[in-house]
């Protein structure tokens, strides 16, 4: 069964990216057959395009000829993908060159660590399908990632971080490390481009020398997500000193012309009371005016720095689209991520730009399929087909002659919450190859299904290699649930975000490939355990779903009591530690109020009180039917079922422990848990402290309805 599939996959070309032009003989050479020629040539007057290449198999053999090395790389990366099952290789005439310089893909390793070999591993395989920057993002409030041998605090204390329960998590690359990471992507051909980022997200660095910020007050460790309001002090000489220390020690590792000096999320709250600060706008003449605040000129000035700096080491620099905010520096290029604005009005105005829009799908942190059942991400919804649509070159700058002033794209893979290295490789695979086709090919006569199919032998290269990627999982359209009821009977329909078959059983046993075809929407009029999976046309399941399908008559409703809130504070995992906790009652309006009413940060969790609350009370739903529940919060029972339980889950956002309950028209008793604890990172006082219901059959959830007296 796999081999056919694997056929019929194979029949084709399977190129990705797409070639500029490719043109098929009739025939195959051999090559477990001797005789032909396998002749690679680089020819720096073959008038061949940089990086390109061009690449004929014929019964002589096969020949490769570009003008530079990068250019052979690839018609040998593009062979490979050429050969078919038994070594034979169909005969062709191929002409190649990228559409762009900067083809690039970025990793974090600051919010989770990620090891030599997953960045080699990466680099590897993005680098076989024609990929040529790695965008390496060092620096973060979350950890200081790269060895500066001046600074031995960065090691000490920037590269670990204490987590809210007390685990101590980091690590960092020594400059040998990064070396040898430079020198193996330098045999790919891909760039590595380091990032270190000032003046905001610095936290790391501001724990070891609390220097570095206005105040110099002790920081604490920061380990949630988010922009705190702590940032570099551009008022200081010494904190100049220290970046350019750190660049001096950068430009030694990487070869790259550009380094990335961050700017992005930069809160400068501090800076408008700091006398420094205020000094320094004072001496530069910074004045407010309609290209910004002073504080966003005051950046902008901290941003000159560093190209007066980065120009020192012969470097040029780029940053994130906040770097246009109070001027832009004269030979800056822009990152554009917060949409294409910054590009756009970059390129206007005659600076290059690298396009990685997170609008536009090149945040590859976003889901690529329902959140329900899909592992957590930051949010957002980014399918392959999304990536695959993305044009970097906006049609009003071609309009204006600006076009080449965007130099290239750029998928981000920011980790906050891939928590384990696997994720890393599902979130990027296969949209990355989406990345590398709009990076490469040309625009013209795109077809998403035929890309498909070439992602089909992409991702069976995938599987050779054990890296993971997402499959399409079977979803339920309007929000995919793992545990339904009903009164009756019930229809359950399933779709999946590109067109694969599904595959299911009713009798416990895991579905294969040649389980039952899901055909037209499923009807159920008894108790089930569904499973079902996505079947890939190259004969490779997805994660198997068990759906629990239960027939229940409705819950009686009961009177009404109202509502009543018990509030403990204390630093709570879960409510195993509750032990002998002070539990108060508190009076709040609405279950919300748990939360609204509690005075906080965002970002910075330790300045305020944890504490867990129950409520308990009555709702009322208004007919007898089927209901759906749903919530962030710890636990929710309904009359005194327990239907939710997030306290297993990584992180409590995105609860993926929706069910449903059959309930009479009427009042019914339910208990909420929350505990304010940071679980993954995720500061639960940015959820709702409620529970959301919602009819079966109905798209639109509302809180529950509680009873006052
Ligand atoms: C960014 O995502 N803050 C560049
Ligand atoms: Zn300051």
């Amino acid at each position: 069964m796999k081999l056919m599939f694997s056929l019929l996959v194979a029949a084709a070309i399977n190129v990705i990216p797409k070639p500029a032009s490719v043109q098929v003989g009739d025939g195959f050479f051999d090559l477990t057959k001797s005789g032909g020629r396998m002749e690679f040539t680089v020819n720096p007057a073959s008038g061949i395009a940089p990086e390109g290449y061009t690449l004929s198999v014929s019964d002589k053999g096969v020949k490769a000829v570009a003008s530079d090395e990068a250019g052979l790389f690839y018609a040998r990366q593009t062979l490979g993908q050429l050969i078919q099952p038994g070594g034979k290789i169909p005969f062709v005439e191929i002409q190649d060159a990228p559409r762009f310089a900067w083809r690039g893909f970025h990793v974090d390793p600051c919010r989770h660590f990620m090891s030599i070999e997953d960045v080699k591993k990466q680099i590897d395989i993005m680098s076989r399908y024609k990929v040529n920057v790695m965008h390496w993002h060092l620096t973060d409030d979350q950890g200081w990632r790269i060895e500066i041998k001046k600074y031995p605090r960065l090691q000490e204390i920037s590269a670990w971080r204490t987590e809210f329960d007390g685990t101590v998590y980091g690590g960092y690359y020594t400059q040998e490390e990064i070396k040898e990471v430079v020198a193996y992507a330098a045999e790919r051909f891909v760039t590595v481009v380091p990032e270190i980022e000032m003046p905001g997200h610095a936290i790391s660095a501001i724990r070891a020398y609390p220097w570095l910020s206005c105040t110099g007050e002790e920081v604490k460790t920061f380990y949630t997500w988010g922009t705190p309001n702590i940032s570099l002090c551009p008022g200081k000489e010494s904190t100049f000193e220290f970046l350019e220390d750190v660049i001096k020690e950068v430009v030694e590792l990487f070869p790259s012309q550009y380094i990335h000096i961050g700017g992005d999320e930069c809160r400068k709250d501090r800076w408008e009371k700091c006398p420094l600060c205020q000094q320094r706008i004072e001496n530069e003449t910074i004045v407010a005016d309609d290209r910004g605040t002073a504080v966003e000129k005051l950046q902008s000035y901290a941003v000159h720095r560093m190209e007066g700096i980065l120009a020192k080491y012969g470097r040029k620099l780029i940053g994130w689209d906040e770097i246009l905010e109070g001027g832009l520096s004269p030979q800056a290029t822009v990152m554009s991520w917060r949409g294409e604005s910054g590009g756009k009005k970059a390129a206007a105005a005659g600076h290059d730009v690298i396009m990685t829009p997170s609008s536009e799908g090149m945040y590859f942190d976003a889901f690529q399929g329902d959140s329900k059942i899909e592992p957590s991400t930051i949010g957002n919804y980014t399918t392959l087909e999304k990536v695959y649509n993305y044009d970097p070159v906006p049609a009003e700058l071609k309009a204006a002659g600006k076009a080449h002033h965007v130099i290239g794209v750029q998928c981000n893979n920011w980790s906050e919450y891939m928590y384990e290295p696997w994720q890393r490789y599902y979130m990027l695979f296969p949209r990355a190859f989406a990345l590398a086709e709009i990076a490469w090919s040309s625009p013209d006569g795109k077809d998403f299904s035929d890309f498909c199919r070439r992602v089909d032998a992409a991702c069976q290269t995938l599987d050779e290699m054990g890296i993971p990627y997402h499959i399409p999982l079977p979803e339920q359209p309007g929000g995919s649930c793992n545990n339904l009821v009903f009164i009756d009977k019930c229809v359950v329909p399933f779709c999946t975000t590109r067109l694969e078959e599904m595959v299911w059983t009713l009798d416990g046993s895991d579905p294969t490939p040649r389980s039952r075809r899901y055909m037209w929407p499923m009807e159920f009029t008894e108790d089930a355990t569904l499973k079902i999976a996505t079947l890939t046309a190259y004969g490779k399941l997805s994660p198997i779903r068990t759906i629990n399908i239960r027939k229940m008559a409705p819950l009686p409703a009961s009177e009404p009591e109202p509502m009543k809130v018990r509030r403990a504070d204390g630093r709570f995992l879960s409510s195993a530690d509750f032990g002998d906790a002070e539990w108060k009652e508190i009076q709040v309006e609405r279950l919300r109020d748990i939360v609204s009413l509690e005075p906080y940060d965002r970002n910075l969790p330790d300045s305020t009180r944890f504490f867990a609350a129950w409520a308990e009370g009555s709702f009322k739903v208004s007919d007898t039917a089927v209901y759906r529940f749903s919530s962030d919060c710890d636990e929710v029972w309904i009359d005194d079922i327990k239907l939710i339980d997030n306290s297993s889950a990584p992180v409590k956002r995105y609860s993926s422990q929706d069910a449903e309950l059959a309930l009479e028209k009427g009042w019914h008793s339910f208990r909420m848990l929350y505990i304010f604890n940071i679980k993954g990172g995720w500061n639960p006082l940015r959820n709702k402290s409620d529970i959301s219901i919602r009819k079966a059959g109905d798209s639109e959830w509302k809180n529950i309805k509680v009873y006052h007296l």
